[in-house]
């Protein structure tokens, strides 16, 4: 899976969705991901959906991964699943260190690097998210928030690993609620992210998604933000009609 120089809309369906809706949906979003020249579709479904999307999408341009993974390549973890049992699935990529993974379920900055390194260590896409919550903001928190999040994973990374590496800004307080970030606090939290990727590696950064309340109403003024390439979109990404609404804003 090459880097993408396109924007990304990767959708994040959670713990929704059962088979048949998901490869439904997986369908119609790979006759959308082929008439799309600056954009590219990215669908993370529930574990056990994956095998019907995997077969809607199988040979398309939509690029299918899984919303978290481990990174060992074996052994004694219950709950948990391998790089390699999502590879057989046709799997490119999985979301790692999503709010709710480290809020609802306790994953912490240095196990969710450790997952994150591990992954991208094997050839597979990772989507790795940081964001703060509206407590750390009020308390004037978040660069140092996100320079915790980052500096655990870029403390485990090598930049020739990073080839397949995204970030996604998700402040918590945004994500789920309709409370979108604005286009300041956005471009904010990119640079903060790229300053402390170049303190480290003297490169570019990867592509980094805003993520949290993106819809079709607030979507054309993020995505027209210099260091913003794409969206992880959870709640818009559940119907084939705010996708392609959002598709449209892209590619226009
Ligand atoms: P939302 O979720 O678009 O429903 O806010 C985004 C996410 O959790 O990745």
């Amino acid at each position: 899976m090459a880097s993408s120089k396109k924007n990304l809309l990767a959708a994040n369906w959670k713990m929704k969705l059962l088979s048949a809706k998901a490869q439904d949906l997986a369908g119609k979003l790979r006759d959308l991901a082929a008439g799309l020249r600056k954009s590219e579709i990215w669908v993370a479904p529930s574990f056990t959906a994956i095998p019907a999307v995997a077969s809607a999408v199988k040979a398309s341009a939509v690029r299918l991964g899984a919303q978290n993974a481990f990174g060992a390549a074996e052994g004694a973890f219950t709950g948990e699943i391998s790089v390699a049992m999502l590879k057989e699935f046709g799997c490119e990529f999985a979301i790692i260190g999503h709010s709710e993974r480290r809020l609802i379920f306790g994953e912490s900055n240095e196990l969710t690097a450790e997952r994150a390194a591990a992954v991208l260590g094997q050839n597979f896409g990772v989507i790795f998210c940081v964001g703060e919550t509206q407590a750390q903001r009020a308390q004037n928190l978040t660069g140092s928030i996100l320079r915790e999040q980052m500096s655990a994973l870029l403390d485990k990374l090598q930049a020739e690993e990073s080839a397949q590496l995204v970030i996604a800004y998700e402040p918590v307080w945004a994500i789920g609620t309709g409370v979108v970030a604005n286009t300041a606090e956005i471009s904010e939290a990119h640079s903060t992210i790229a300053a402390i990727w170049q303190e480290k590696f003297s490169a570019p950064p990867p592509a980094i998604l805003y993520g949290g309340s993106v819809t079709a109403a607030n979507f054309a003024e993020i995505i027209a933000l210099d260091l913003v390439s794409g969206a992880l979109i959870g709640g818009a990404s559940l119907t084939f009609e705010s996708m392609q609404a959002l598709a449209a804003i892209s590619e226009a």
